[in-house]
């Protein structure tokens, strides 16, 4: 249901221009009648001078900046002082065949920001406060088989849930999901697993659900298909009886001989295929892919999954990206994690909310732990339901090894309230998933409260307490470091200029509570007892832009800007993280005017030494410090600056920086030069300028308009400068950016259909440059009645 929505402002505060539902003239409203709602929510609202768009959408990114704006939420115009701003409505017309009669069909929707309400041919189907949970409604009562249908949803967005960019509108996928009478309910099945010596054995309790008036009689099948697609294990229930609007739960066991277990390094999916059957008739197929995999927390070792310790080498993200705000298309969700693997992060945690359903999806297949958190701490049954739709949904994901019930709840989490709503919270999380443990993020009070409560204590800073002394105080539980490092770092700046908002790159700022990566990772380095740590943050992302406040509107905690570049600290995590053989050097080397002026330079690798030299004259050989990185002060003569890596006294790796000329042209580049025409595929493409020797300028600035052409749309332009007020999006239909030290990005997203997509980056004084992609054919995917 993604596609062909119509969108327009409403208003938060004036119903007369919030398409008003009770205009003079009129009795009922949105909710007297059933099926009569008015203004926007009727059926028959004439919708034809709305904005077209397909979903995911994020309106806020689309507004300007502005003093008025949240700060901590990155200062659009939008909020309690924009109610102009702050309802959008969105609405969708859609058939349904005649042949659908008798179906069960659900509107269900995987996340809208927020406070939502929904009608379907002027019925009211209901509210969904909170802007990270998944919901969704059954319409098959109101529907026209055979006909037309509109949904029609209101979101008001002038309240927040977090302290972060949160965005507005409907940014996760739409479904409309048809079922027969009697099916496998929404999350309805809950895989475990367990290993033994010789195989292992697959437990499945699948819930089964009548929609019908009328008594039914079902059997269950379970088959198992390995990755190839073969089944490998089968199972068959007998005749069950159910009553009319009835939930039946039924246990099963299938067995794997030779598994192939989930990992890190090697993420086998198995897939369960549940068929409910009714007088030898299938009526009902369900799709769980699973893996097999044992997980422990230890209070003395740390995590440990299959059997051995692995070190979680996390970081903590926002669902926020360059040019799209929170409506990030699965791909790109994709894409952020492969950059983030790139420096070995094998541990992500989703703060400080539920996930997007396609970003677990894609850490089940990219190998990347899980830590699941939950929005709002509380017991009331509205947060309970948040937790629990979020623990039914997400439990079968291999990838998830731990519920997060919360972050830093200064106000109880040291004390005796804080104890007893984390364990109240933790209770009812057992009851729906006795098969993982909980977390929560303490940033005070260690020793007392929460932390004497929870399964699993998470250190959020180990600067805001002693580890060491937690650890002796409770040396049966086990412990991670839910946040740390806090560094803050723009990309490309080695002068830091408070005034323009920008910090310089190498690993030296942060607020109080922060810890440069040097510090946060040789802390938990040398603790096995603690299971890793997860930095604040992955990415950039709007808001929180610490330490400084408006104009600037970003944060820049991330180890990678908010379009995925990365800074220099990305390379000392892949030099401690990651497997690879790395070598980093930097700053970049064009300082005119400041020649015989000392120039800090570092390098971040993983070989035993460096020599650095300058115009070839070495300016000395250092050994590569565990953990750590290495420094000279050089003063500056353009030129080549060259580190050398040797290992085992071999050189093995090197890394240059190198003056450059004037930038001369564009250059457009991109790991994907050929993505899916199915509509969703995206490429993401870097704009960079080099000189006249291809050379690339990192310190180039070009404003730069872009055009495409071909089966291809640009989504979103930015260029991770935490600063700018440049739009995100094409404002007046044109598409430009500013290179910001050097780089912007280009998100190039798939119109349907096969054919070349062709990029074209323009600059006065600069030479074009134009990049060419292929659509490529896909299949339709192939629907399961
Ligand atoms: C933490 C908080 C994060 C973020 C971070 C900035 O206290 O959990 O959401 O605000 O500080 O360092």
């Amino acid at each position: 249901m993604d596609k062909g929505w119509r969108f327009a402002l409403g208003h938060a505060t004036d119903p007369s221009k919030d398409f008003d539902p009770a205009p003079p003239g009129t009795v009922f409203s949105y909710f007297a009648k059933a099926g009569t709602a008015q203004g926007a929510a009727r059926d028959r609202f004439d919708d034809s001078k709305w904005r077209s768009l397909d979903l995911p959408h994020d309106w806020a990114v689309e507004l300007p900046f502005d003093s008025l704006g949240s700060n901590s939420h990155g200062s659009k115009a939008i909020g309690k002082n924009f109610p102009e701003n702050s309802v959008g409505w969105y609405r969708k017309t859609f058939d349904v065949p005649a042949a659908d009669r008798g179906r069960r069909i659900a509107l269900d929707f995987d996340g809208v920001f927020r406070d939502s309400q929904v009608w379907v041919n002027g019925f009211y189907l209901g509210r969904a406060t909170s802007g990270y949970t998944s919901f969704g409604y059954d319409v098959s009562d109101y529907l026209n088989y055979g006909g037309r249908n509109t949904v029609a949803v209101r979101v008001d967005a002038s309240l927040e849930e977090g302290w972060f960019y949160e965005g507005a509108g409907i940014y996760r996928h739409v479904w409309l999901t048809k079922t027969a009478p009697v099916h496998v309910a929404r999350s309805g099945t809950f895989v475990t697993t367990s290993v033994g010596g010789r195989g292992s054995s697959v437990d499945v309790r699948t819930t089964v659900q009548n929609d019908a008036d009328a008594p039914a009689r079902f059997e269950i099948g379970q088959t198992i298909t390995d990755p190839e697609g073969r089944p490998v294990a089968t199972w068959a229930s007998k005749t069950i009886s159910i009553g009319p609007g009835g939930r039946v739960e039924t246990p099963s066991t299938l067995r794997l001989g030779h598994v192939r277990l989930w990992s890190v390094e090697t993420p086998t999916l198995y897939r369960l295929v549940t068929t409910v059957r009714q007088d030898k008739r299938e009526v009902d197929r369900y799709e769980t892919p699973f893996g097999v995999r044992t997980i422990r927390w230890d209070a003395s070792k740390g995590f440990i999954l299959n059997g051995k310790r692995v070190q979680l080498k996390g970081v903590c993200d926002h669902q926020d990206h360059a040019g799209v705000g929170v409506a990030v298309p699965d791909a790109l969700e994709e894409w952020r994690l492969k950059q983030l693997k790139k420096m070995g992060v094998n541990a992500l945690r989703t703060s400080h909310n539920a996930p997007n359903p396609a970003l677990l999806d894609a850490c089940d297949r990219l190998g990347i732990l899980v830590m699941d958190e939950n929005r709002e701490t509380g017991i009331n049954p509205q947060q309970l339901e948040s937790l629990g739709r979020m623990i039914t949904r997400d439990r079968n994901h291999p990838s998830v090894v731990i519920w997060s019930i919360g972050n830093e709840e200064w106000s109880i989490e040291g004390n005796d309230k804080g104890a007893r709503v984390t364990s109240t919270m933790q209770a009812y999380a057992k009851s729906l998933d006795p098969t993982r443990p909980t977390t929560v993020a303490i940033s005070g009070g260690w020793g007392a409260g929460s932390s004497t409560t929870i399964d699993v204590m998470g250190f959020n800073y180990f600067t805001h307490g002693n580890t060491d002394d937690y650890h002796a105080k409770f040396p049966n539980r086990p412990s991670v470091g839910t946040e740390d490092g806090a560094t803050l770092s723009t990309r490309g700046v080695y002068v830091s200029e408070p005034p323009k908002g920008w910090l310089s790159a190498y690993d030296v700022n942060g607020p109080d509570w922060a810890s440069t990566a040097h510090r946060s990772v040789n802390h938990y380095a040398v603790r096995p007892f603690v299971a890793g740590q997860f930095q604040w943050t992955g990415f950039d992302y709007r808001g929180e832009p610490t330490p400084f406040g408006w104009p600037n509107i970003a944060s820049q905690f991330g180890i990678l800007d908010l379009c995925g570049f990365p800074k220099d600290n990305f390379y000392y995590y892949r030099a401690w993280w990651s497997d690879a053989p790395s070598l980093h050097l930097f700053p970049h080397w064009n300082w005119p005017g400041k020649e015989g002026q000392p120039i800090d330079v570092w390098v971040h690798g993983n070989v035993a030494e460096v020599e650095l030299t300058l115009n070839g004259t070495s300016l000395g050989r250092k050994p590569m410090p565990r953990f750590g990185h290495l420094e000279w002060k050089v003063p500056y003569s353009p030129g080549v600056l060259l580190a050398k890596g040797y290992s085992d006294g071999k050189e093995v790796l090197s890394d240059r920086v190198e003056t450059t000329g004037e930038a001369e042209g564009l250059r457009l580049g991109s790991d994907q030069a050929s993505i899916k025409g199915d509509g969703e595929d995206l490429a993401v493409v870097a704009v960079s300028a080099a000189d006249a020797g291809g050379r690339a300028v990192s310190t180039a600035g070009a404003q730069v308009t872009f055009e495409i052409s071909g089966p291809g749309r640009i989504i979103g332009v930015g260029n991770g400068n935490p600063s700018s007020h440049e739009p995100d999006q094409a404002v007046g239909g044109v598409w430009r950016r500013v290179l910001f030290n050097g780089l912007a990005q280009v998100i190039v997203q798939s119109t349907g259909g096969p054919g070349e997509i062709v990029l074209t980056a323009k600059s006065g004084g600069l030479k074009p440059a134009t990049l060419r992609i292929k659509a490529a054919p896909t299949p339709r995917r192939p629907f399961v009645p």
